[in-house]
This record gives structure tokens, sequence and C-alpha cells, in this order.
């Protein structure tokens, strides 16, 4: 069985967008990968096809009713099915290559992108949901998140990346930011490439990429450096009612 995601939005005509090209859409057309859009909308019941309301306590915006969102949920994952569901949103932890590699290593995911103001919030312990942001900033919703996410694991499954490009060593597999990388030729612009990359060294330029990965990280993302922050959770158990 290969890696199967399922994104459940109001906006389902978004997918699969850049997911169809490069390394994806070539993994996808390959098998290795598959991505099915389903519309939320498509699951409610009354004569307008409503799936928010105004929220409880006052506000600006709509919230996705819980009744909705879990009729969505149930028929888009048959009893058994093991993948973890994934709520975009930018309440969530952080998103990392550690969740990254976790979710690209199992069956698949399921991510529910939010729209309007939110989701309400007892489905979203109901089922268990793993809350995911990308980042520190809005987006108009979860979808381009839930392609971010997307990419980032489907590169990790094994054949979408071909031998020319290499998982391996990468910003974050070393909890770093990656080294500098410099191609011909040697000198443009009246820059050079650094010598020891000329060196053929290799000792000397494995060193060298070592020291400038800390460095720059030091710099740019100190954070990434302190032990802390990899003892995060990453998964909510589904509550009981
Ligand atoms: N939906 C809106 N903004 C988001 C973010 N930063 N991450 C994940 N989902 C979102």
């Amino acid at each position: 069985m290969s890696w199967r995601a399922t994104v459940l939005t109001l906006f389902p005509g978004m997918f699969p967008g850049p997911l169809g090209t490069s390394l994806a859409g070539r993994g996808m057309e390959r098998g290795l990968w598959s991505l099915e859009a389903r519309d939320i909308r498509a699951v409610a019941t009354d004569r307008h096809r409503t799936v928010d309301d105004t929220p409880f306590g006052g506000g600006a915006g709509m919230v996705l009713r819980p009744d909705v969102v879990d009729a969505a949920v149930a028929a888009a994952m048959p009893e058994g099915d093991a993948r973890p569901l994934v709520f975009l949103t930018p309440r969530g932890a952080p998103l990392r290559q550690e969740l990254v590699r976790e979710l690209s290593a199992g069956p698949g995911v399921v991510a529910l992108c939010g729209r309007y103001e939110g989701v309400d919030q007892r489905v979203v312990e109901a089922r268990g949901m793993i809350e995911v942001s990308i980042g520190d900033y809005v987006l108009s919703g979860g979808e381009l998140a839930a392609m971010v996410l997307l990419d980032a694991c489907v590169r990790l499954i094994p054949g979408v990346m071909g031998a020319a490009e290499s998982a391996e060593e990468e910003s974050f597999s070393a909890g770093l930011l990656e080294y500098p990388h410099y191609t011909r030729p040697a000198e443009w612009r009246g820059r050079r490439v650094p010598e020891v990359l000329l060196s053929g060294h290799h000792a000397e330029v494995a060193r060298w990429r070592r020291e400038q990965s800390e460095a720059v990280t030091r710099e740019r993302r100190p954070d990434l450096l302190s032990e802390q922050r990899r003892a995060a959770p990453l998964h909510p158990a589904a509550s009981p009612a």
C-alpha cells in the first residue's frame, strides 16, 4: 500500500495544485503516493449546505460546526483507517522535521484545513487531532499549510527523490541549518569559492561544512541548539466525550 493523503477542505479545487508538479507530482504519477481532496460541504445535510455558524461568546467570523467536521472525517476515514488526523491551524504546535519524518514513515495522513475563524474545538479533541502550524503568520486557510506539510512528507517517501537529490545530509537532519553551497565557475564577479572546497581534502571539507552549519545556526536559529525543544509532545490522544 502506498502512502495516502486525504485533505478535508472547503476548496478542493486548490488540490493537487503545486503537489501535482515537480518531485511530488512525479511520485504521484509513479504511484508512490496518492492524494484525495474531499469537499467538507459534501457532508452538510441542510438545504443550504451550511458548514459554519457564529461563535458562542460573540466576536467576528464564523466557526466550522463540529457535527459537519465529524461527518467529513467519518466519511474520509473508514473503520480501521490508522492514519493520523492533522488539523492545520495557526494555533497548532510548530511543524518540525521530526513530525514530518514520523508522518512520512506511516500509512499517510488526513489533513483538515480550517477556514473562517476556526473549527469547533470539541471535534478537534474528540477526534484526537494533531494541531499543527507551519509558522507564526496567519494564512487565509489551512490549504497552503496542508500543501507544505504534504510536500515535506512526500519527498521522504522512498523512491520519490532521485539518486541526485539526497534527503540525508540536509537542513534539520542533524538539527542544524545547512552549510552554503557553491558550483562553477570557481570565480564569479570577483567572488571566489572558499578554497577548502577546491582542495579535494574530504575530511577538511566535512569539517568546514560542519563549522559553517554551526555558525549559521548560532547566528540565525539559536533556538535549534537548545536541547529542550526536542522533547515537545507530538500526539494528543482522542478524548472521550
Ligand atoms: N491556517 C492559517 N494559518 C496557518 C498557519 N500558519 N499554519 C497552519 N494552518 C494555518
